[in-house]
């Protein structure tokens, strides 16, 4: 199988291009320009980062080529996905408050960059074309979200990520292209050191002995997803017949406060020896949605996923990913 996986060395990406590494051994491309993500998180996955396009199109069977481009790049769009069978479009501009100070730039990145995808793809008509959505498009839609929900994005990043799903849809229906939407809840675990998502940012903290900042009273509800559970899902997005053009809401289908988060870090830093740092709560983000979480039934029966890593089990492996002798 040749897949090309576009943000391939961020945190979903890296978790995604190790797994078909070393349980499938796929002919794998990443496309990232190393803005957010690192060639070292593939590591121990032999690789080569490419800068220019090489003269043959030719897929290597032992290294992955990671093609240091940006994804509104439609000639390299074009070059990578020939002859692809799946591709997995993961790049983007992932934070919110990057979207609401620059929204021509976030509209390039995952508008643009997923048209240039969607276009290469049209090309090469690979078997399937997963696109990472998230919770965003829905807005403040009241818990349980799902995707019947009539979507209201709040920040340019959600309207985006809408514009994504809204392309997806239509290629599906105007080109027959197998296009799958995902929208991930809020995703954990090892490999992100380098986000400023809440989990990331109290781990961050802890090995720091730095303060943790929580805003508002901690007692807002999020829908946090384990990476390999995603992984899973995109596998099962990648693979399962008769799912062409649809849309999914992922997540692990329970609300968890900031506060039990806190509590759970808390209790796993003790076993590992760490101590807690003092906690400061500051006012609350504005626009901030009070409690959320998603409803799965559609993608359980449709791919027959269901998330497997608990929280505790999750949150352990993430904090001692971010200790030092850690691997990348
Ligand atoms: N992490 C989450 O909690 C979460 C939640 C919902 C949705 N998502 C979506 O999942 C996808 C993966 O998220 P992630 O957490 O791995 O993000 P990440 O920032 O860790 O990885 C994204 C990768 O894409 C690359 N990239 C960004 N813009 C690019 C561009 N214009 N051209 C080429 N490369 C570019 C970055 O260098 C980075 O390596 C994103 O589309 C994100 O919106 C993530």
């Amino acid at each position: 199988m040749r897949w090309v996986i576009t943000g391939g060395c961020g945190f979903v990406g890296a978790a995604l291009v190790n797994h078909l590494w070393q349980q499938h051994r796929s002919s794998i491309r990443v496309v990232d320009r190393l803005s957010a993500g690192k060639a070292d998180a593939l590591h121990p996955v032999p690789h080569k980062i490419l800068k220019t396009l090489p003269t043959a199109n030719t897929w290597s069977e032992n290294q992955v080529d990671v093609f240091a481009f940006d994804i509104s790049d439609a000639a390299a769009a074009q070059f990578v996905s020939q002859e692809a069978d799946i591709i997995v479009h993961l790049a983007a501009n992932t934070g919110v408050q990057p979207s609401i100070a620059d929204p021509m730039m976030d509209c390039q990145s995952n508008v643009l960059g997923t048209l240039a995808y969607l276009e290469a793809a049209r090309a090469s008509n690979p078997k399937r074309f997963v696109f990472a959505s998230s919770g965003a498009p829905v807005g403040a839609a009241p818990a349980p979200v799902h995707e019947g929900v009539i979507p209201r994005p709040l920040s340019p990043y959600g309207a985006s990520k809408l514009a994504g799903e809204g392309y997806c849809s239509a290629y599906h229906h105007s080109y027959g292209l197998d296009t799958v939407s995902l929208r991930f809840s809020n995703l954990y675990g090892p490999g992100s050191k380098h986000k400023t998502s809440v989990i990331a940012k109290f781990c961050d903290a802890i090995l720091q002995g730095e303060t943790i900042a929580i805003n508002g009273t901690g007692t807002q509800t999020r829908d946090f997803l384990y990476v390999d559970d995603a992984v899973g899902a995109i596998m099962r997005a990648a693979f399962t017949n008769g799912i062409g053009g649809e849309l999914y809401q992922l997540g692990n289908g329970r609300p968890t406060s900031i506060l039990e988060i806190l509590h759970l870090l808390e209790q796993q830093a003790k076993r590992q020896g760490l101590s807690m740092p003092p906690v400061r709560h500051s006012s609350p983000l504005s626009g901030e949605v009070q409690d959320t979480y998603a409803l799965t039934r559609k993608v359980q029966q449709h791919l027959n996923w269901k998330p497997e890593v608990d929280l505790e089990t999750g949150l352990e492996r993430t904090l001692q990913s971010f200790l030092p002798q850690a691997a990348p």
